[in-house]
C-alpha cells in the first residue's frame, strides 16, 4: 500500500502526528499548501489531517477540488483541535467540513495544544475576546470547546498531543490491506 499523509498545521501539533503517522506506516508526508495533484495520484490511499480553527479543519479545500480526481482512492481524514473528544460535537464537525462529494470519508479526532503567546496578533486577538465572552457564562452552560478555551491561561501553555490518537487510524488503515 503506497501512502500519502498531507497535513496543514499553523502552530505545530497537527504535523506531529502527521511525522507520528508517518513513522507508523512508512508512508510519505506533505504540506496540503505544498501537494501537487499529479504527485499525490500515485498513491492509493490519501490521509489529509488538519488543524481546527473556528469549526473549519485546514486544507479540506484540496478534497473538495480534486475530489473527482481522486475517485478510487482510499481517503481518510483527520483532525487536530483544542478541545475534548465529545461525540455530538465532533459529528456536528464532520458534518460541517465533509459535506457533499466527501461526506462518508472517515475522520478521525486528535487532540492538539493551546498556546496563546505562539499565536499570530489576530489569533490571539481573537482567542481573547472569545475568552472574554466565554467567561461571562454559567460555567454549567459551557460546550466542550468553551472550558477547553477558559481551561489554560494567557501565559500557560497545554499540550493533550498523545501518540495514541493515532491507534484507530492505524487500524481502520489494516483494514483491507
Ligand atoms: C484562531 C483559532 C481558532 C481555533 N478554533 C478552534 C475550534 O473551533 N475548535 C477547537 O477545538 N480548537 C480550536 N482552536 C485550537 C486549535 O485547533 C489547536 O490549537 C490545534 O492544536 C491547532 O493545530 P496546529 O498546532 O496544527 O495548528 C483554534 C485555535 C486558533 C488559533
Amino acid at each position: 500500500m503506497k501512502g500519502l499523509i498531507l497535513y496543514t498545521s499553523k502552530y505545530g501539533s497537527t504535523e506531529r502526528y502527521a511525522q507520528w503517522l508517518s513513522q507508523d506506516t512508512g508512508f510519505a508526508l506533505a504540506r496540503t499548501s505544498d501537494a501537487d495533484i499529479n504527485t499525490v495520484l500515485q498513491y492509493d490511499t490519501i490521509v489529509l489531517g488538519g488543524c481546527v480553527h473556528a469549526s473549519s479543519i485546514g486544507g479540506i479545500s484540496f478534497l473538495k477540488r480534486h475530489i473527482d480526481t481522486l475517485r478510487g482512492k482510499r481517503i481518510l481524514v483527520f483532525c487536530c483541535a483544542a478541545s475534548p473528544y465529545e461525540e455530538s460535537t465532533f459529528r456536528v464537525l464532520v458534518e460541517h467540513n465533509l459535506a457533499g462529494k466527501l461526506q462518508g470519508i472517515p475522520c478521525f479526532f486528535c487532540r492538539g495544544a493551546f498556546d496563546m503567546k505562539l499565536m499570530s496578533f489576530g489569533d490571539r486577538t481573537l482567542c481573547r475576546m472569545l475568552r472574554k465572552a466565554v467567561a461571562k457564562k454559567d460555567p454549567k452552560d459551557l460546550e466542550p470547546w468553551e472550558s477547553a478555551l477558559i481551561s489554560v491561561g494567557e501565559d500557560e501553555a497545554a499540550d493533550w498531543t498523545d501518540r495514541s490518537y493515532l491507534e484507530p487510524i492505524l487500524q481502520e488503515l489494516t483494514k483491507g490491506s
